[in-house]
C-alpha cells in the first residue's frame, strides 16, 4: 500500500464545520446534565470512531461520570448485525445511567446489538448520543435520546469517522470524493 491520499484529494465538502460540531456538543452536554442529576452516569463508547466525540462530550457534561469503552467488529461473511466483542467494558453496568456515545448511526444494526446486549446487565436507564445521524438508510428501529445532525446517505469522514482507517483526526465532518471513494472500496 503507497502513502495514503492527502485529505485535500479526500474532502469534497465540509458538511459540518469543527465550529458548529463544537457548538452542537456544548448543547448536548447541557442537556445531559440537566437530565442525570444525582445519577451514576456512565459515558459508554464503542472504539474507535467514538473516542473522539466522547472525549469532547464528556468535558461539555458538568456531572462526575465515568468513562468506559469498548470494541467490537463484524463476523466476516456472518449475518449482518451480529457482531464479536474484542474488548468488553472494563466495569458493571448494574444500576448505572448509561450513555452510548456513538459518532454515527447508520443502519443501526450495530449499535442494537450493543443495546441489546448492555441491557441484559441490568443499568438503571440505556441511552443513545449519537453525534450523526444518517437516518435514511436505518433498518433497526432506535431511541436516539440525544442526537447531534441528522446527516444525508453520503460516506463520511472526520472527527472520528475514517475511510480505511484514515481521517479521524480531520475537526470537521465532511463528505467524500468520488474518486477518493473508488479507489478504496
Ligand atoms: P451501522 O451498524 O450500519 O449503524 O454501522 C455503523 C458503523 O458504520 C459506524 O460506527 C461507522 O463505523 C460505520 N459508518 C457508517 N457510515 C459511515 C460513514 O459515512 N463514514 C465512516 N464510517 C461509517
Amino acid at each position: 500500500m503507497g502513502a495514503p491520499l492527502t485529505p485535500e484529494k479526500v474532502v469534497d465538502r465540509v458538511l459540518i464545520s469543527d465550529e458548529e460540531i463544537q457548538n452542537r456538543v456544548r448543547e448536548l452536554g447541557r442537556e445531559i446534565t440537566a437530565d442525570h442529576v444525582g445519577r451514576d452516569v456512565r459515558l459508554v463508547t464503542v472504539l474507535r470512531g467514538g473516542l473522539f466525540f466522547l472525549a469532547d462530550l464528556c468535558r461539555a457534561v458538568d456531572l462526575p461520570l465515568q468513562v468506559d469503552f469498548m470494541a467490537v467488529s463484524s463476523y466476516l461473511g456472518g449475518r449482518p448485525g451480529v457482531v464479536r466483542i474484542t474488548k468488553d467494558l472494563d466495569d458493571p453496568i448494574e444500576g448505572a445511567a448509561v450513555i452510548v456515545v456513538e459518532d454515527i448511526v447508520d443502519t443501526g444494526l450495530t449499535l442494537n446489538y450493543i443495546l441489546r446486549m448492555l441491557k441484559g446487565r441490568r443499568p438503571a436507564s440505556l441511552e443513545v448520543c449519537a453525534l450523526l445521524d444518517k437516518d435514511v438508510r436505518r433498518i433497526v428501529d432506535l431511541p436516539i435520546a440525544y442526537r447531534g445532525f441528522s446527516i444525508p446517505d453520503k460516506f463520511v469522514v472526520g472527527y472520528g469517522l475514517d475511510l480505511q482507517g484514515f481521517y479521524r483526526n480531520l475537526p470537521f465532518v465532511a463528505t467524500v470524493r468520488d474518486e477518493a471513494l473508488q479507489e478504496v472500496l
